[in-house]
């Protein structure tokens, strides 16, 4: 059997019609840039995060770039970022000039681990950029408690976790601007690059929808020195279909998850994932760890099993990151991670027999 690592052939099919047809409406309406579309995505989105305001962006990184500029973080200033996150959020920072400073993940969770966050504030620090990883919610009480101490603003990369929560409140909702991503394998996923930024900040909304469009609100007219990266209204059509099906899918991902828990429970040295209290967990990513990852993963994939690691380099040893000069070894636990970690695929379409052939050939090769 062939399981790729991901596939959209289920989810393109059930939503072909409705795909074609809204976009046959966008191509009528002749209006490409900002129009219709983008708004009412930008509604619907802020309101499903309960959130003042959205601001639809051109990607991920965009979203968490502009989030940075909006709070006017720059080259004197220093972000507190969790070691272990995909590199666009720690590239966000770099763009805007500042300092990327990295704190370990809890070994268990894998999410910022808020005990290690307030001996690397110093009189640099302006924000912590707080990642949910893999879909899980961080541990948002304390990392907030902290930000009001040391009067910090909080920007969540909520890139993984569209519907995750956190004591009942929506990841995305927590910071003072927040970013996130559309890339097509994420939960909520554009047929093409797009991004989004939460906000319940008038004058942080306004700034950001500035920035996304050359600084400028009236033509011609320039606020700021701002970038082009607009939500495409093309993208925005075809999230304003997928978007209602959201939910449903999270609750999909959730039980595909509760099925691997279930079967993988006590197989060999497996390590699986481990949801901390008061967080949800919308599993963008199944994850396990174990210390044969790399036989097993080569074992996966002459099987036919496609597997995928998140992430086998931490930003601060790659090769882009030299001249911030970590050693390696000097943030074990991310670079542990890195070392055992691996995705089994998971997506919404996944079926039960594949399934049991993945969790098969797993409880083969221990
Ligand atoms: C945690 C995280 N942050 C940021 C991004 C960047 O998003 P994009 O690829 O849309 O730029 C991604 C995804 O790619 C991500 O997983």
């Amino acid at each position: 059997m062939q399981i790729p690592f991901i596939s959209f052939a289920y989810t393109n099919s059930l939503l072909r019609a409705e795909i074609l047809q809204a976009f046959e409406q966008f191509y009528d309406a002749e209006n490409y840039i900002l129009g219709n579309a983008v708004q009412d995505f930008e509604k619907k989105y802020a309101a499903l995060n309960h959130t003042n305001y959205c601001i639809g962006v051109g990607n991920g990184l965009d979203a968490l770039f502009i989030c940075l500029k909006a709070v006017d973080i720059g080259t004197e200033d220093e972000v507190i970022v969790p070691a272990n996150t995909f590199i666009a959020t720690v590239l966000a920072i770099s763009h805007a000039g500042a300092t990327p400073i990295f704190v370990e993940p809890h070994e268990q969770t894998y999410t910022l681990n808020s005990e290690r966050i307030e001996e690397k504030i110093t009189s640099k620090t302006k924000a912590i950029l707080p990642v949910h990883l893999y879909g899980q919610a961080c541990e948002m009480e304390k990392i907030m408690a902290l930000a009001n101490k040391y009067k910090l603003y909080v920007i969540e990369d909520n890139a993984q976790a569209h519907l995750a929560t956190y004591k009942g409140k929506m990841t995305g909702s927590f910071g003072a601007i927040n970013g996130t991503s559309f890339y097509p394998t994420k939960n909520l996923g554009a047929l093409g690059d797009a991004g989004a930024i939460t906000t319940d900040s008038e004058n942080l909304a306004h700034k950001a929808k500035l920035l996304r469009n050359y600084g400028s609100e009236k033509r011609y007219h320039n606020e700021l020195v701002g970038y082009n990266s607009r939500l495409d209204e093309v993208q925005a059509t075809l999230l304003n279909v997928k978007l209602k099906y959201l939910a449903a899918w999270t609750k999909q991902r959730q039980q595909l998850a509760t099925i691997y828990n279930q079967e993988l429970a006590g197989v060999g040295d497996l390590i699986l994932p481990t949801i901390a209290e008061d967080c949800s967990h919308v599993f963008h990513l199944y994850v396990v760890r174990t210390e044969k990852r790399d036989a097993l993963q080569a074992y996966l994939n002459q099987c036919g099993i496609g597997m995928l690691i998140h992430y086998p380099i931490p930003p601060h040893l790659q090769k882009a990151y030299r001249s911030l000069n970590y050693l390696k070894g000097s943030l074990p636990i991310a670079e542990k991670l890195a070392d055992t970690s691996l995705s089994l695929p998971l997506y919404v379409g996944l079926e039960e027999n594949q399934i049991s052939y993945i969790v098969e050939r797993v409880k083969a090769f221990f």
